[in-house]
């Protein structure tokens, strides 16, 4: 059987600030996208991959693509309104021979093959959902609706969240179509769907690389980690 990597593409950005869809805006003069797909396709584990581009611009990233995922199959689906939706969309089209299934948000262009690959194992290994994830490193207060702490929260327990997050297919189907019955639309991860309904979601270590582009800092970010991964002759 094999394992497929559904990217939700069809985000605005709004946070990034005005001008292209965000997984079309461009570091080191290619799409966000397009450095995510790479990663994705040359993950030893990763067979399938389905991109849910912004309405409107599904041949220009089937076009774009074409040529960054070498031999592994690629499906191009219009994305939905929200980033559950547009999961959801993709999902829809798998091919009935994959049993695994990561998704990896566009936003996180330099997510290392590594933890692709572990998470994708960790599958295998029996995990139904799994999510890779970094510590918290600042001090995060719980505040009330005036501004004043509530409490420090004890942060040895927190972790960020990445992508990507691996499923059993059938489980993240059940979720999904749980999820659309109940009428939730705005899950921010699919582990919190998977989480939700009462599976138990596994975490592995994430990476440092792994972090998404939100606001323009993180642009910047993301262009000395490729310019420092250059230098080195990685990439
Ligand atoms: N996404 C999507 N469909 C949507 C909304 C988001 O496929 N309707 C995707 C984004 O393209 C991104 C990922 O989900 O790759 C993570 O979402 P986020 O970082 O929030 O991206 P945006 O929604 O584009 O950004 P913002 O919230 O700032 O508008
Ligand atoms: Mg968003």
């Amino acid at each position: 059987m094999r394992a497929a990597a559904i990217v939700p593409a069809a985000g605005r950005g709004e946070r990034l600030g005005p001008g292209e869809p965000k997984a079309l805006r461009e570091l080191a003069g290619q799409p966000l996208l397009a450095h995510a797909v790479r990663a994705l396709s040359e993950a030893r584990s990763v067979d399938v991959i389905v991109v849910a581009a912004p309405e409107g611009e599904e041949a220009r990233v089937a076009t774009l693509l074409h040529t960054v995922v070498g031999d592994t199959e690629l499906h191009v689906v219009t994305g939905g309104k929200t980033r559950q939706r547009s999961v959801a969309l993709a999902l829809r089209v798998i091919p009935d021979d994959v049993d695994v299934v990561l998704v990896h948000d566009a936003a996180r262009p330099l997510v290392p093959e590594e933890v692709i690959d572990s998470v994708t194992s960790a599958v295998r290994a029996g995990a139904d959902a799994v999510v890779p994830a970094v510590p918290v490193t600042d001090t995060v207060k719980q505040v009330d609706t005036a501004g004043r702490v509530e409490a420090t929260v004890d942060r040895s327990q927190l972790r960020t969240a990445q992508t990507p997050q691996g499923f059993a297919r059938i489980v993240l189907e059940s979720a999904h179509r749980d999820a659309a019955e109940q009428g939730l639309e705005d899950a921010t991860d699919d582990a919190g769907l998977v989480e939700h309904f009462g599976r138990p979601v596994i975490v592995i270590p994430g990476s440092e690389d792994g972090f998404k582009v939100t606001r323009p800092l993180d642009l910047v970010l993301a262009e000395a980690v490729l310019a420092r991964r250059r230098s080195a002759g990685v990439n």
